[in-house]
């Protein structure tokens, strides 16, 4: 069954979806073919990029619509409550279960369930959600009755779940159960004119709430916004267009180089030195270039290891280290020691040399660690204490999942 261009576009209106590239009306479309079924959805896009309405789409669009719609991040439920938020538990089945407890798939009954991140779901909840798809089955955490669950699931993720795959992090019967149908949603960059759709929509509703004259753009400065990555998509757009529409108080016409004041330097760093803001209070240029300096000297002190013990000759790479003394220095105890180790046919005494080697070099790695470690340990108080403790913005600004921030707040004692 085809759908129509007007279908397309009162959907978009009712669900506030701005936009009309062509990648964007082909997941509108896949989202309004595929609600009527009981099928599970795996919406797929950048961070960002607008998953989430996609989700409320194929739920209201569905003969579920008058059941409940529950969204649960799976990143944010730390790993040893997940299964019981899910599927419930019985009363003690674990220290602090005073009361038996019905979780989402029971409560959801009848209505539609969006797993949202589910690229972070523990391995153990995977294998009883993958039950809960195949035959409507799940048991209680503490429990061995089978029950029964009549819930659709919609899920959503933002990194590539083939890779998490591959490295045995996600099931792959699970991937392929849940991906029968794939919605995805573009990244802002490849939806062209949308950008200039959106951002003047943005200007319109943060001049109504902040009161000001709606912000405009320049045809030099929409140039600019087109080539623009966006590596945080709409969401980056959105909170851009608040910023200006708040700090360019005297000029509302937005030229290219005012605009490039607000864009972020360098876009190509990687997500945690590029969403960390370089205000006094969070974390400062100073500690992102630290970091990155930590990084590029500990892959230094790879290549060094790795040219020492590629280099084809004995000879040579003594020499190679004499002629290079500060070069390789903490490399190894004594640059005349270092061509043994280096060959493959080594005899036993050379074997000694090499671990002696080795075991230079992790003592440096150790050292080092653990100044990576008191500094990851600065970032995240920083972080915290920035957005009041509240862990998924301070995950947002670090480029961490909240569990991973969670994780971490264990590990560094920092639970108040
Ligand atoms: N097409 C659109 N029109 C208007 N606003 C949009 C559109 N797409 C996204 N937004 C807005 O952009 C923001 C980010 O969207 P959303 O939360 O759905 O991203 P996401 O894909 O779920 O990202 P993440 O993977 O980080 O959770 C939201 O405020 C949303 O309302
Ligand atoms: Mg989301």
């Amino acid at each position: 069954m085809a759908i129509t261009d007007s279908e397309i576009q009162s959907v978009k209106q009712r669900f506030g979806i701005i936009g009309n590239s062509p990648l964007l009306n082909n997941a509108v479309s896949v989202a309004i073919q595929v609600a009527p079924t009981d099928m599970s959805v795996l919406i797929t896009g950048e961070s960002g990029s607008g998953k989430e309405s996609f989700s409320k789409i194929i739920h209201h669009l569905s003969p579920r619509k008058h059941g409940q719609f529950i969204a649960i991040n799976c990143g944010s439920i730390p790993e040893g409550t997940i299964d019981s938020e899910l599927f419930g538990h019985e009363k003690g089945s674990f220290t602090g279960a005073h009361e038996a407890r019905k979780g989402y798939f029971e409560v959801t009954n009848g209505g539609t369930i969006f797993l949202d991140e589910i690229g972070e779901m523990p391995l153990g909840t995977q294998a009883r959600l993958l039950r809960v798809l195949e035959n409507g089955e799940f048991i209680k955490v503490g429990s061995s009755k089978v029950q029964k669950a009549d819930v659709r699931v919609v899920a959503a993720t933002n990194v590539n779940l083939m890779r998490n795959v591959e490295d045995g992090k996600f099931r792959e019967d699970l991937f392929y159960r849940l991906s029968t149908v794939p919605i995805y949603v573009p990244p802002l960059r490849e939806r062209g004119k949308d950008i200039d759709l959106l951002f003047r929509k943005f200007a319109t509703d943060f001049a109504e709430k902040y009161r000001v004259k709606p912000i405009a753009l320049t045809e030099d400065a929409k140039a600019l916004l087109l080539q623009y990555r966006f590596p945080g998509n709409i969401r980056q757009l959105k909170n851009l267009v608040e910023q200006i529409s708040v700090l360019s108080t005297d000029n509302k016409d937005i030229n290219s180089e005012i605009l490039q004041r607000y864009l972020p330097k360098d876009s190509s760093l990687p997500a945690l030195y590029r969403n960390a803001p370089a205000d006094k209070e969070g974390l400062s240029d100073r500690d992102i270039l630290y970091k990155v300096l930590f990084d590029m000297k500990k892959d230094f002190n790879e290549l060094k290891k790795l040219v020492l013990e590629t280099y084809p000759n004995q000879g040579k790479t003594a020499q190679l280290v004499k002629d290079h003394p500060g070069l390789f220095e903490g490399v190894h105890h004594n640059s005349a020691e270092v061509a043994e180790p280096v060959l493959l046919n080594v005899s036993p005494a050379q074997t000694v040399d090499h671990d002696e080697e080795i075991h230079d070099i992790t003592h440096e790695t150790e050292d080092e660690s653990l100044s990576i470690e008191k500094k990851e340990k600065e970032l995240i108080i920083r972080a915290l204490q920035k957005n009041n403790n509240k862990r998924k913005y301070a995950a947002r600004d670090l480029g961490i999942s909240e569990r991973t921030l969670y994780r971490k707040i264990k590990q560094y004692d920092l639970e108040e």
